[in-house]
């Protein structure tokens, strides 16, 4: 029963009280109408009767007399007639209305004194012996001479039936009312109200195997989407209590989201967060009249998010979408996640002139191969460079802007596109705790010290307090680097540099992923996966897997040459071994970006040309981006994943494919180039330059025993749970946040915005 008792008890007494209330007052009316139509109707008789009662007394005859009043006999509601002497004695009485009457029979009614004392007609309600009764009583005269009186009976006891009546209506009134309400109810809301209870019991239970929908009725459209969203909130923080507590059983100390947010908030201790970096957390795109919004593929958002969403953040960052204008206010501002904002996302729209100058030209010509030991030659162009410094002055504007009336911010700046922007910030504002991120390799001195500009980055970055790498050999190519180019004081114990009284730290944080196992099934990629594999007459015995953004860096066509040599050396592999490549294009702008895209191409078909068969070609190319969601079922089925940089700051396509092996199968070929080598020690390192060394690896992973593979696995997934993503933003944010900030007598001289970056001291 869903209606209490109490709410069924105030009905019942609700209605009942107004329907009596309407009774009373009903048969009140009714009874007065009655009394009025009883004395009507004696006034009547008695005046009808008083000539003829005179004449009968004046007669003296009493038999006369007897026979007036006897004619009114076995009258209904008439009980009949009295005839009283002037003494007041009864002259004549209808027979049977003695009996009615009881004892007060002989004595002389008050109605009948009153009407002789004064002359007129009086009336009157009184109890007798047969009930409510009612007496008229009128004078009798001749000749002014009073001879007595005349007196109408009336039986009335049918006057208070009515009272009797109403009530019994009132009672089945109310009973019918409350009763047909209460059925109302029941019908109307008793279903969807049980529906809505068991709703919110699967959700407080958490019992997911129930999937009892939210009831659709419009009445309840504004409960359910409030308790929908606690509801994920509880899932969530329920989610996230379950795996403390799994943690602090284990003793553990693994990072996760929800202590990282913890931890941050502690750390930060007010301060707010400010994060810069060229891709930005969410693209808008239009498509067709609607807009929509997508998370980019990207390691940095899984690992700032959470930080930014603890200190209620502002990320900075390139504006890339086609509809991503319509989506901000005025200044390029928006609350992110779009669909429940935590944190603000500030856009800055680049011309094309700026991006072609900035981001193809000076970061991506200049910087990325300048970084990467891969024997692409770096492009240095005066015009790129201009815009490289306008571009990192429009975003310390920004910052700056975004950053006023805040006390003590803490920024962090993402990567070599911003290599200005931490002296230009601190300059302006000592107060704030500011560090970059370098998420690409920093090479030797040598190889550095090509760049005409070398010393303006390298003062650009020292202008940071803090200054992170992936591994302690690009911490210390940097600090070499410094060495060599600026005066400063290199601290090698702490790894620190002191340029101008200035300090700067330099740290490692390998950066990674998150490891969540429950990754998305990813249905339609392996539907996709499925019509490849009948495209290529089934599931090869052996698959292998490549997964990158199509760059120089990643090794491909290395890779695919040792694919051919294991052709070469194993041809039992023939038919058996199917290597599938995703390859996402990448900065296609750049024309070295264009020729390996065509490299990649042709050394695929000269591949498949010399060995496939009519039902098998060794490598399939897919040539597009591929979301994470479509990957995974990629990473889960290949036999072997081939990560073969021939440089790179981490990768982490390595510690993905290593996630996403909850059965603990699978080999990882990987670089020893890359910063994932220094922390999967169980990989099978190689040289990728070394083309028979990796297709022996290739060779020896499809050969390698379940046994050890299993460990191997285990021993990695093991690495990359404890050092996920979460470790990174936590260790690098803490130490930002935790540097003391130098005595204000020490800090150095304001420079306007403009003049900074406009060479090096
Ligand atoms: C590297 C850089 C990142 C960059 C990514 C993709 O990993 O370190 O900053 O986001 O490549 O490159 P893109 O040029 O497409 O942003």
């Amino acid at each position: 029963m869903y209606l209490s008792r109490r709410l069924m008890l105030s009905l019942l007494g609700g209605v009942a009280v107004v329907s009596l209330i309407f009774a009373l007052y009903q048969a009140a009316a009714e009874m007065h109408a009655l009394r009025v139509e009883v004395e009507r109707q004696a006034v009547v008789l008695a005046e009808s009767q008083q000539k003829a009662a005179q004449q009968a007394i004046e007669s003296g005859w009493p038999n006369e007399i007897q026979a007036l009043v006897g004619q009114f006999q076995n009258h209904a509601q008439m009980a009949g007639l009295t005839i009283y002497g002037a003494n007041g004695q009864a002259l004549a009485m209808t027979p049977g209305l003695a009996n009615r009457l009881g004892s007060d029979a002989n004595a002389t009614p008050p109605a009948v004194t009153r009407a002789m004392q004064s002359g007129t007609a009086r009336g009157q309600f009184f109890h007798a012996k047969a009930g409510q009764m009612h007496i008229l009583a009128v004078p009798l005269k001749a000749d002014g001479r009073l001879l007595g009186a005349l007196a109408v009976f009336h039986n009335v006891d049918f006057i208070s039936a009515p009272v009797l009546r109403h009530a019994l209506i009132s009672v089945a009134q109310t009973l019918l009312i409350v009763g047909m309400t209460l059925l109302i109810v029941r019908w109307s809301l008793g279903r969807p109200l049980r529906h809505m209870a068991q709703w919110l019991r699967d959700l407080r239970t958490g019992d997911e195997s129930v999937t009892h929908q939210p009831p659709e009725e419009e009445f309840f459209r504004p409960l359910t989407s409030e308790v929908t969203h606690l509801a994920t909130s509880l899932h969530v923080a329920r989610a996230a209590a379950k795996e403390e507590a799994r943690l602090r059983d284990a003793a553990s100390s693994r990072w996760t989201a929800e202590r990282l947010g913890i931890v941050m908030r502690a750390k930060l201790n007010g301060s707010r967060l400010f994060a810069v970096s060229n891709r930005e957390p969410y693209v808008h795109s239009r498509q067709g009249n609607s807009i929509s919004w997508t998370v980019p593929p990207s390691g940095l958002v899984t690992a700032l998010e959470p930080v930014l969403r603890a200190s209620d953040g502002i990320w900075i960052a390139q504006a890339t979408g086609d509809a991503d204008k319509e989506a901000a206010d005025e200044f390029g501002r928006l609350g992110v996640p779009p669909d429940h904002p935590q944190y603000t996302l500030r856009r800055v729209w680049l011309s094309n002139e700026e991006e072609n100058g900035f981001y193809f030209g000076f970061a991506n010509e200049g910087i990325w191969p300048l970084c990467h030991i891969a024997h692409t030659r770096p492009v240095f162009r005066s015009e790129d460079w201009d815009y490289y410094k306008s571009v990192n002055r429009k975003f310390a504007a920004v910052l700056l802007e975004e950053m006023e009336g805040e006390e003590q911010p803490i920024v962090l700046v993402q990567d070599y596109h911003f290599a200005l922007l931490p002296r230009m910030i601190k300059e302006r504002r000592p107060d704030a705790r500011v560090a970059i991120f370098w998420h690409i390799p920093w090479p030797n001195p040598e190889a550095f010290g090509i760049c005409p500009w070398q010393r303006d980055l390298l003062d650009g970055m020292l202008g940071a307090d803090l200054i992170g790498f992936h591994i302690q050999a690009h911490c210390n190519n940097f600090l070499e680097t410094v060495d060599r180019a600026l005066e400063s004081r290199i601290d090698w114990e702490h790894f620190a540099v002191n340029r101008r009284e200035h300090l700067t730290t330099v740290r490692p944080y390998p950066i990674s992923v998150a490891f969540n196992s429950n990754g998305h099934s990813g249905d339609a990629s392996a539907a996709e996966r499925a019509s490849l594999y009948r495209e290529l007459g089934g599931r090869p015995a052996f698959v292998g897997l490549g997964v990158d953004r199509v760059d120089y860096t990643k090794g491909i066509p290395e890779r695919l040459r040792a694919i051919e040599r294991l052709f070469e050396l194993y041809p039992a592999y023939r038919e058996k071994f199917t290597f599938i490549q995703i390859g996402a294009p990448s900065r296609t702008h750049i024309k070295r970006y264009q020729e390996l895209m065509k490299e990649v191409v042709e050394e695929t078909e000269r591949i498949n040309s010399r060995f496939r068969t009519r039902a098998w070609r060794p490598i399939v190319f897919l040539s597009r981006h591929h979301s994470h969601a479509e990957i995974l079922p990629c990473y889960r089925d290949a036999d072997v994943c081939l990560v073969t940089s021939l440089h790179d700051g981490m990768n982490l396509v390595a510690k993905e494919y290593i996630v996403s092996r909850e059965d603990e199968q699978g080999v990882l070929v990987l670089s020893r180039f890359t910063g994932a080598s220094h922390e999967l020690v169980d990989a099978l390192v190689v040289n990728p330059y070394d083309t028979e060394q990796l297709a022996q690896a290739i060779h020896t992973a499809l050969t390698m025993p379940a046994e050890e593979r299993r460990a191997r696995m285990r021993r990695m997934r093991a690495a990359v749970r404890e050092n996920n993503v979460y470790r990174w933003a936590g260790d690098l944010i803490g130490e930002l946040a935790s540097i003391r900030l130098e005595a204000p007598e020490s800090r150095v001289v304001l420079l306007p915005l403009e003049k900074v970056g406009k060479g090096a001291a």
